[in-house]
């Protein structure tokens, strides 16, 4: 048989290391032909757009370079199935391409609306009596699965956050003057990543002094006080903002205008430019707001090698997974211990995954809702560990392209 492996959602650093896992068991697997890529998710599989990756991804050079390449090679969509007994064409078409390539399985790399295609897709498979088993490869830069310790792609994500936070703080801290600079961070309806900031403690930073994350809802006045605190203490005060805060109404995320995608998300970005007007006109002293935006999930030059490592073993995984009979599953990461780091990985039904966000515990997030405590460290440490060699041209890190 062939296999088909396909990319979809935002994409992150490790998401290419996810399909390396995938193409790299599947030439291991004696009774596997070819494989298979899905140009921008489902949607290459409805509209028979595949491409053979055993002629592109074929040297141990393609296989390095793929695995420290950023965003999806293979190109991602926010396409939600219908419900096939609604509307069953997407389906058919998806059914005479895996006929017509002669597919007995095919891998989804993806977030939470990603999976909710693995499950819809894996029923209606069954319900035709089809022998195709659908499997799915967690990814997501917001670490929002349930089920799953976390998700591949946070780590190196986490990684650039607090790297960055870390420069930031360097050049924020330079004149002898009050100053408040705003860091907004991705993470759509949960507040991971924003929390991951809390690392900096580690090396004896007090910054980020102030983290706020869509868990709690945020007041407006109390962050002028808040601010108002840390200024009195610190002078140079930067906070760590999540991109999906709860505001009041009065103020938007700029998201207004923008198109849902398929599963009815708006497009988050520009909390943190309104709070700096707000703290400009409200306390007055030198701001600045830095929107991380897409840099913070496609930074492969400062990739976490434990991300990056587990990313690849969850493809290699998936089809172990697929092979001893699975379908309708998604990998998992279970954590052992935190110290020394172990996990394993594990196939678990979808469904219990799909279009559901996992919160940043409350028990982690103090009484003020201005901060995360120091018991979330031991869990985010281990995922931002080690650093991954790339190579370089002309001083520029060379990509993979199909
Ligand atoms: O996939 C997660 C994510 O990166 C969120 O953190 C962010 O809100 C969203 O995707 C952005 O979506 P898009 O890639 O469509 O801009």
């Amino acid at each position: 048989m062939n296999i088909a492996v396909a990319q979809s959602g935002g994409p992150t650093a490790a998401i290419n290391a996810s399909l390396l896992g995938v193409i790299k068991e599947a030439y291991e697997v004696p009774s596997i032909n070819k494989v298979f890529g899905s140009y921008n998710g489902i949607e290459g599989i409805i509209k028979d757009q595949l491409i053979n990756l055993n002629s592109t991804v074929s040297t141990k050079e393609d296989f390095d370079l793929l695995a420290t390449t950023p965003s999806s090679v293979l190109g991602s969509c926010r396409y939600k199935l219908p419900d096939y007994e609604i509307d069953e064409e997407p389906y058919i078409k998806i059914v005479e391409c895996f006929e017509k390539h002669d597919i007995g399985a095919f891998f989804y790399i993806g977030g939470n609306d990603s999976m909710d295609t693995v499950v819809k897709l894996s029923r209606y498979l069954e319900s035709i009596g089809s022998k195709v088993a659908v499997l799915g490869v967690p990814k997501t830069i917001d670490n929002d699965l349930f089920e799953t310790d976390h998700t591949p792609g946070f780590g190196s994500a986490a990684k650039y956050v607090v790297t960055t936070l870390n420069e930031i703080i360097r050049d924020s801290s330079v004149y002898d003057l009050d100053s408040v600079t705003i860091v907004e961070i991705m993470g759509r309806h949960a507040g991971w990543l924003t929390a991951s900031s809390c690392l900096l403690r580690l090396n004896g930073e007090t910054a980020p002094h102030l983290i706020y994350l869509p868990e709690r809802v945020f007041n407006v006045d109390n962050f002028i006080e808040d601010l108002k605190e840390e200024i009195a203490k610190h002078h140079q005060v930067i906070v760590a903002v999540s991109e999906g805060i709860r505001v009041a109404k009065g103020m938007t995320y700029g998201e207004a205008a923008e198109r849902p995608d398929g599963f009815g998300h708006v497009t988050l970005g520009g909390i943190g430019k309104q709070l700096e007007n707000i703290v400009k006109a409200r306390i007055g002293c030198k701001v600045r707001s830095v929107e991380l935006n897409v840099l913070q999930r496609c930074a492969s030059h400062i990739a976490s090698k434990t991300d990056l490592f587990e990313a690849e073993k969850a493809g290699v995984v998936a089809v172990r997974e697929m092979m001893m009979g699975h379908t309708g599953a998604m990998i998992r990461i279970r954590r052992i211990s935190d110290s020394p780091y172990r996990i394993a990985m594990e196939a678990i039904d979808a469904s219990k995954v799909a279009n559901k966000d996992k919160p940043f515990p409350q028990m982690w997030i103090n009484d003020e809702g201005n901060n995360v405590l120091d018991e979330a460290i031991p869990y985010f440490l281990p995922l931002i560990q080690g650093e991954v060699p790339i190579k370089y041209e002309n001083g520029i890190p060379v990509h993979f392209k199909l």
